[in-house]
């Protein structure tokens, strides 16, 4: 084995800070990622695809929420933080992270593309010593069944010449409390080698790190997270349902049921799922499972339940407007809040898109405001961010609350719009003096 691959070397290069880190994919994940790696004393290349993104970086800008921009800025300045879109430069590079996005394809199924193609450029570039880190998250068995038989021919052995972990990016946006540096780190090497290097890495950059026996565990912990995410709130979205047939509010039982200090977890309704994790993730495991003949019950179930939310809610508008002798064709609906959630700037699968179409489907006049999102292509067209202010809201026959942004005045909503949908309950505690509050 030659000296350069000596684990002992490596991790020395690592506790001195000499290893030089790829992160592939500079988005919600990436970008948040390369910061930290950069704060905490390594040079970082980012490798994107997306010349735009690569060019705001040169400058220093920043285009993430959650970086602050005087600290990516200040990185890049010091010359911690460069980009490119050339991949010839991996093999300059110790370590590569891959953050790429991992969709749905159109018939729901995992679209595995974006790591394929990565898969292709780090094959080609890969090098005694590299160091490979899939971010993505996945399905089991992705690290060591696609990635693993990739990479080795190249002749290399994998916990010998090159390491090779799964370690998921559990990173929440618009966290305020936990963000990439204080979320402990899971990681999963395919031998124990390469658990060891990666984990020495990381435990240089983040508070924790918590290893499991393999990448599959690693895997497998990802979506355990989302897919208990996305089976709770399926269950509240049904109680939700269940409560207005009841004629219960289920704020009231969800915060009253949340005083219990043991064996309770309070999740609460909503509009649908949106970003891209919660909606997408579980999809991966029932995918999977489907190759092996077993159907995943709960994550289907749960996946019919939160799709069918948007129609609940628009159902609910056509509901509230009848009572007021109106119809939805013709009616004035404003959208408050269109990100999938609460003090975030990402649309992505977000419920207020199909709440949007449903209504303008059913001929309602839709307009939207969210803070922000100041404009958004939709169906082919720009939609901009209405104005919020007394007059929008009177002029209007209905708001409803999709995403509840801490930005946005309530009490102004509730007291100049004739009816109020809320979806997420921000108007708790609100009596308006003559319009009308009806709740998910
Ligand atoms: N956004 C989240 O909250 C979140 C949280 C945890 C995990 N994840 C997972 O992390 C992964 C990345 O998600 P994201 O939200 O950062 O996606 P994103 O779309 O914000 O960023 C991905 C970036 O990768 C770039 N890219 C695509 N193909 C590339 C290629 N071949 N080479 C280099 N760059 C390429 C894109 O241009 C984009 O900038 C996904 O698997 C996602 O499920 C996301």
């Amino acid at each position: 084995m030659p000296e350069s691959v000596s684990v002992q070397k490596i991790i020395e290069d690592i506790e001195e800070k000499r290893t030089r880190v790829a992160i592939i994919g500079l988005g919600y994940v990436g970008l948040p990622l390369t910061v930290e790696f950069a704060r905490a004393g390594f040079r970082v290349c980012g490798f994107e695809v997306d010349v735009s993104r690569v060019e705001a970086i040169k400058r220093g800008e920043n285009y993430i929420q959650d970086v602050p921009d005087e600290l990516l800025t200040d990185l890049v300045r010091r010359k911690m933080i460069v980009a490119s879109t050339d991949f010839s430069l991996l093999p300059e590079q110790d370590v590569i992270c891959i953050c790429v996005p991992t969709p749905l394809n159109k018939t729901g199924d995992p679209d595995l593309s974006f790591i394929l193609k990565v898969l292709q450029e780090v094959k080609r570039y890969l090098r005694p010593g590299h160091i490979v880190v899939l971010e993505s998250t996945t399905y089991p068995g992705t690290t060591e069944e696609i990635l693993l038989p990739g990479l080795q021919k190249k002749g290399l052995t994998v916990g010998k010449d090159f390491f090779l972990a799964f370690s998921p990016e559990r990173i929440d946006p618009g966290n305020k409390q936990f963000g990439a540096h204080n979320t402990p780190k899971v990681i999963g090497g395919v031998t124990p080698a390469c658990g060891q290097v990666v984990s020495a890495l990381y435990s240089r950059v983040l508070e924790k790190v918590v290893s499991v026996s393999s990448p599959r565990s690693a895997e497998m912990v990802k979506l355990l997270e989302n897919t208990f995410r996305s089976i709770n709130i399926g269950l509240v979205n049904e109680l939700a349902i269940i409560c207005n047939l009841l004629k219960i509010d289920i704020w009231e039982v969800i915060d009253a049921a949340a005083t219990k200090p043991f064996g309770f977890m309070p999740f609460y309704p909503g509009p649908g799922l949106g970003g891209h994790c919660i909606p997408v993730d579980p999809s991966y495991l029932s995918w999977k499972l489907r190759s092996m003949n077993y159907r995943a019950r709960f994550i289907e179930l749960a996946r019919d339940i939160n799709l069918a939310m948007p129609a609940y809610v628009v159902q609910k508008v056509a509901n509230a407007l009848n009572e007021t002798s109106l119809c939805v064709r013709g009616a004035k609906i404003l959208v408050l809040g269109v990100s999938y959630k609460r003090d975030i700037d990402d649309i992505r699968e977000s419920p207020a898109l199909d709440i949007i179409r449903l209504l303008r489907e059913k001929g309602g006049q839709v307009i939207y405001h969210d803070p922000h999102i100041p404009s958004f292509s939709f169906d082919g067209e720009t939609l901009h961010s209405a104005d919020l202010t007394p007059e929008t809201l009177s002029s209007q026959d209905c708001a409803i609350i999709v995403t509840d942004h801490s930005a946005v005045d309530y009490l102004q909503v509730v007291e100049n719009c004739p009816l109020v949908v809320d979806t997420r309950n921000a108007t708790r505690g609100l009596q308006p003096s003559s319009s009308k509050i009806v709740k998910l």
